[in-house]
């Protein structure tokens, strides 16, 4: 069978999906619990950050080493990455040595020529254009809190970024309903919206988004590599705050999202994290579980 890759959520069945979550549920009480599970003894992940991270590189670290295996940080200031390597020369001779590559990157062409090159699977860990590993703790999340996310609307408020294309890729795979509200001028890819009309709506006011939501999630107004927009962003986002007194207008269930990092005082209210109805440490939490079950699948061959 060919290698399988997890460059956006659209690469694996619903089905398999649905495995991942269940099977990151497993393993986190498992873990709670104290049972080693080591089934990737002597496999080593590459990690290639090109970007700044917390969050992904801890937990997928993490993942390796309570999986019995080991993990190799790979940073363009400090290879050949950086000095003009082709990507395809890189993949070639990394997926020689390692047993997957997990890769954090500006264009998600890279992310896709690295695994037309590589003989073993590539797992995105951001790009540009999706954010699929987050994704998937945000789905074990809800599920977690609210049990089955299907059938179920989900609102996304402010940029139609990486994070909401991935929203709008699990709207399809998990089988909910999107309402994106974004600012004119910063709605996701047309050609994505396009393709998952069926799915999603767009919707400028977010007042109006928000009625009825079972899960709100948002993200910073400038990603990396905005930075020098930052400010222009401030005043085009400004009426796209997510605050308690937004999320009253919500389904009284309806719990908040953010992937993090955050910015209290823009896209979300200082008090936002702290509300009840807020999930975002369980969901940070997951990105380490999520992404275990995920390497297990894909190195592992559990299914
Ligand atoms: N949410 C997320 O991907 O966080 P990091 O940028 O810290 O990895
Ligand atoms: N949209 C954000 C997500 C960070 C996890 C970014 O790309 O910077």
């Amino acid at each position: 069978m060919s290698t399988r890759h997890f460059l956006t959520l659209m690469d694996l069945s619903p089905k398999e999906l649905g495995y991942l979550i269940q099977r990151a549920v497993e393993l986190k009480t498992m873990l709670h619990t104290g049972q080693f599970h080591e089934p990737l003894r002597g496999k080593t992940l590459g990690m290639i950050f090109e970007k700044s991270s917390t969050r992904t590189r801890v937990s997928f670290e993490v993942a390796m080493t309570q999986f019995g295996g080991a993990s190799v940080f790979l940073s363009p200031r400090d290879t050949q990455l950086g000095r003009g390597e082709p990507v395809e020369d890189s993949a070639r001779v990394l997926s020689r040595m390692v047993d997957a590559v997990m890769i954090r990157t500006f264009d998600h062409d890279t992310v896709e020529q690295f695994a037309e090159y590589s003989r073993v699977p590539v797992i995105n860990a951001l790009t540009d254009e999706f954010h699929p590993c987050q994704l998937l703790a945000d789905m074990q999340t809800y599920m977690e809190h609210r049990g089955a996310i299907r059938g179920r609307k989900v609102v996304w408020i402010g940029d139609g970024n990486n994070m909401c294309a991935s929203y709008i890729n699990a709207a399809e795979q998990f089988d909910f309903s999107l309402t994106v509200a974004c600012p004119e001028g910063f709605d996701p890819p047309a050609p994505l919206m396009e393709e998952f009309a069926h799915r999603v709506t767009l919707e400028r006011d977010p007042m109006k988004a928000v009625a009825g939501a079972h899960l709100v999630s948002t993200d910073v107004w400038a990603s990396m590599g905005q930075e020098e927009e930052q400010a222009e962003r401030a005043r085009q986002f400004a009426d796209y705050q997510v605050s308690p007194a937004l999320m009253d207008r919500a389904d009284p269930q309806a719990v908040f999202m953010h992937c993090l990092p955050a910015h209290r005082g823009e896209e979300i209210s200082h008090d936002m994290l702290d509300d009840p109805r807020s999930v975002v440490w369980d969901q940070a939490e997951n990105r380490l579980h999520a992404q275990k079950a995920l390497l297990e699948f894909l190195l592992a061959g559990q299914s």
